[in-house]
């Protein structure tokens, strides 16, 4: 292999990727690694106004296009599909990110709070990623495999405390999905793997630091007793999409600190 190979074992430079929910938080953190990296990044969320935002702050990064829809629908999902396909032949990288969580005690935990979180959290990914099927078929071949990400979370590996049953549930739900893809696209040279976050700063975890006493509390239930940080969930996602993880598939990769396997 050459010196120019090595130097792009980790890049992603001229590939084309789309990020779920990519307007604020962790989804914004990978959109911004991505973006800096050299990939053309696409970003969708429901508000107009955050799209406009992210793809007005990322553009002076890279390449940045951001494109409002509601996922929670298949029809929402047909439509972002629809969208991409307009402007694009190939995709080399979904990351299946848009998530909501939903707590309240086991006794009132409601029907809607469950069908919300499941539609977005587990569904969604699944028909996002059919939709973009022949999209990422067209990227794919045995060189240069395409990628579907689906970020998951720690809470669905082990209980978190947070009376977020819906959540927990589509989260570990979404890892089995993203195996059992694995399995079927691996003739299409397609890798589909799961993060599985841990702590990160955003407004879904804005709560669990909205006071320093609430911030020693949560943070000492993680190994490192820390945030995880933008460089580190959008670098795992980077390798995942570059040459370097080409060989991984299949797989749920906590990033979390260590906290899922030494407590
Ligand atoms: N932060 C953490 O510590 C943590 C830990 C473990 C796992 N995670 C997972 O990481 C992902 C991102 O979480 P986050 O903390 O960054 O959350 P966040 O700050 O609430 O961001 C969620 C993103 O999803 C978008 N979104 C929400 N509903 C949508 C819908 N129906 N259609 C399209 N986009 C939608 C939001 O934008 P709009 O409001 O404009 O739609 C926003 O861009 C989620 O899957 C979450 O479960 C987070």
């Amino acid at each position: 292999m050459s010196e120019s190979y090595y130097e792009q074992l980790f890049g992603v430079r001229g590939k084309v990727a789309l990020v779920t929910g990519g307007t604020r938080g962790i989804g914004l953190m990978i959109a911004e690694g991505l973006v800096r990296c050299g990939a053309r990044v696409y970003v969708s969320s429901r508000k107009v106004e955050a799209c406009e935002e992210t793809e007005r702050a990322l553009s002076a990064h890279g390449e940045c296009i951001a494109i409002p829809c509601d996922i929670s629908t298949i029809d929402g999902c047909q439509q972002l599909a629809d969208a991409i396909a307009e402007r694009e032949d190939r995709l080399h990288l979904l990351v299946n990110n848009a998530g909501l969580t939903w707590s309240a005690p086991i006794d009132e935990f409601h029907e809607k709070a469950w069908d919300r979180v499941v539609d977005l959290d587990m569904k969604s990914p699944f028909f996002l990623s059919q939709k973009l099927l022949p999209l990422l078929r067209a990227a794919a071949s045995p060189e240069e495999r395409s990628v579907i990400v689906n970020i998951s979370s720690v809470n669905g590996i082990k209980p978190s405390g947070l009376q977020n049953y819906s959540y927990a549930a589509a989260k570990a739900g979404l890892a089995q999905l993203s195996a059992q893809m694995a399995r079927d696209l691996i003739d299409d040279h397609i890798n589909v793997n799961t993060i599985a976050p841990g702590p990160f700063k955003s407004k879904m975890t804005a709560p669990l630091y909205a006071t320093p006493e609430a911030e020693a509390e949560v943070l000492d239930r993680f190994a490192m007793k820390r945030w995880g940080q933008m460089e580190e969930v959008a670098g795992l996602t980077i390798m995942l999409a570059s040459p370097a993880g080409a060989f991984l598939t299949g797989v749920e990769i906590p990033c979390d600190g260590g906290s899922t396997s030494i407590g």
